[in-house]
């Protein structure tokens, strides 16, 4: 019989093969499909990008005309999904009430065939589209206020925003949110995706495989660190204070949040576009000492820790980007859903092909051929 090795998190295990994206975490690069990060999120859309995603290549004009109007066309919720959200508690926090959602959704679209090509583009289209309908009828519900109906004029990014709130935002914002949900489409295989991946590979459908998937992401060592590095950078009264303060951490071996990566050992690629993201968001709305005490972070702790491979990551200046754009704290973790959502589905797809259900094993560490004691001999 073979020595089995446990290794914890399956770290460094390769568990799929896969097409949809690649890291250099030595190099920071991170490549959709063979393109680089930095230049889709120069020169893409978020409707370009997803279906370059889900189907490998980058749209020809017809073909994103195609699927930009089937995703403006499959926003609405029906009723029944609508009540569902404005029955939940409202001090619940969002991430329960998309997974709910999306798990609901799933009985209202059954899918015949997994295999199916148009079946699996109407349910990617429909989980991509209503996701950010999700999150904005159930943030408005928890406030007392009606849904506002997804408008079909504006695209996906402009769409959520107004649906939060009713009032369409400038071209800046609008433009800073459909980058910022490009740079979290997709990261290879993290706990969510895994998650997902499992769920596909019993043939689950995909609204399960979504629900799944968002589950995992509701984790804070997954989801949530940009709430908590918000939180920390708002700690720091000012940016005189930023040396004594993160020079104590460092001393002290307390984690900063938002710096260091599993993967990478630099600048996490996305990192740097969201911090030249802030810096425009500032321009337009006045600038904030909270963005000159980040950057302060990023130098000092960068200049003690760097040499250990420690660099921001794509959560240290995301709270802060969609804190300047208005955006509770509470629903950075639901957008990342909303555009993490894409590369579940690309994954889900992916693993259909040739798929085998994972079912890995263990090592047992317990007690074998145990007599049984009657209750009253215990
Ligand atoms: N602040 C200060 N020191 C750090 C940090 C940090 N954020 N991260 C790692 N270090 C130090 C460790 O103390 C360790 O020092 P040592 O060698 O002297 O003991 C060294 O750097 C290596 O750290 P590890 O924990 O081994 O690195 P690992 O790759 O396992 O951890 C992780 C990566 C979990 C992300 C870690 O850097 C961390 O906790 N960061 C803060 C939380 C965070 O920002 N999470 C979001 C990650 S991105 C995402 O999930 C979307």
């Amino acid at each position: 019989m073979t020595e089995k090795t446990l290794i914890p998190g399956l770290e460094g295990i390769p568990c799929a093969a896969s097409s949809v994206s690649f890291i250099d975490g030595i190099a920071g690069i991170l490549e959709y499909r063979g393109y680089d990060i930095t230049t889709l999120a120069n020169h893409g859309t978020f409707e370009e990008v997803a279906y370059l995603l889900l189907y490998g290549e980058l749209p020809k004009k017809d073909e994103l005309v195609a699927f930009d109007a089937e995703l403006r066309a499959n926003r609405v919720l029906k009723y029944p999904v609508l009540d569902i959200i404005k029955s939940l508690p409202s001090t619940g926090h969002p991430m329960k009430a998309i997974q709910a959602g999306v798990a609901v959704l799933g009985a209202f679209y059954p899918v015949d065939d997994l295999n199916n090509a148009h079946e699996q583009r109407l349910a990617s289209v429909r989980l991509i589209a209503q996701l950010p309908t999700v999150v904005a009828a159930f943030h408005r519900a928890r406030q007392g206020d009606e849904p506002i109906a997804p408008n079909v004029e504006l695209n996906h990014a402009t769409n959520f925003l107004y649906m939060l709130d009713g009032q369409i935002p400038s071209a800046v914002i609008s433009r800073t949110l459909d980058i910022a949900m490009i740079l979290h489409m997709e990261h290879t295989m993290n706990a969510s995706t895994f998650t997902g991946r499992v769920v596909a590979s019993t043939l689950a459908d995909p609204y399960a495989v979504v629900s799944s998937a968002i589950g995992s992401l509701t984790g804070p060592l997954h989801g949530g660190a940009n709430e908590r590095a918000l939180e920390e950078l708002r700690e720091i009264p000012s940016v005189d204070a930023v040396d004594e303060i993160i020079t104590g951490k460092i001393e002290r071996k307390d984690k900063i949040m938002g710096l260091g990566h599993r993967v990478y050992k630099t600048t996490d690629p996305r990192s740097t576009l969201l911090q030249g993201l802030c810096a425009g968001v500032f321009a337009e709305r006045g600038s904030a000492e909270i963005f000159d005490i980040a950057r302060k972070v990023e130098e000092i702790a960068t200049g003690k820790l760097g040499h250990k491979g420690i660099f921001p990551n794509v959560d240290f200046y995301s709270g802060i980007l969609y804190d300047a754009m208005g955006i509770p704290s509470d629903l950075f973790t639901p957008i990342f859903a909303v555009a993490r959502v894409v590369g579940w589905l690309a994954h889900w797809k992916e693993q259909l092909i040739g798929n085998r259900i994972f079912r890995p094993t263990q090592i047992y560490v317990g007690h074998r051929q145990r007599p049984f004691t009657p209750m009253s001999d215990r």
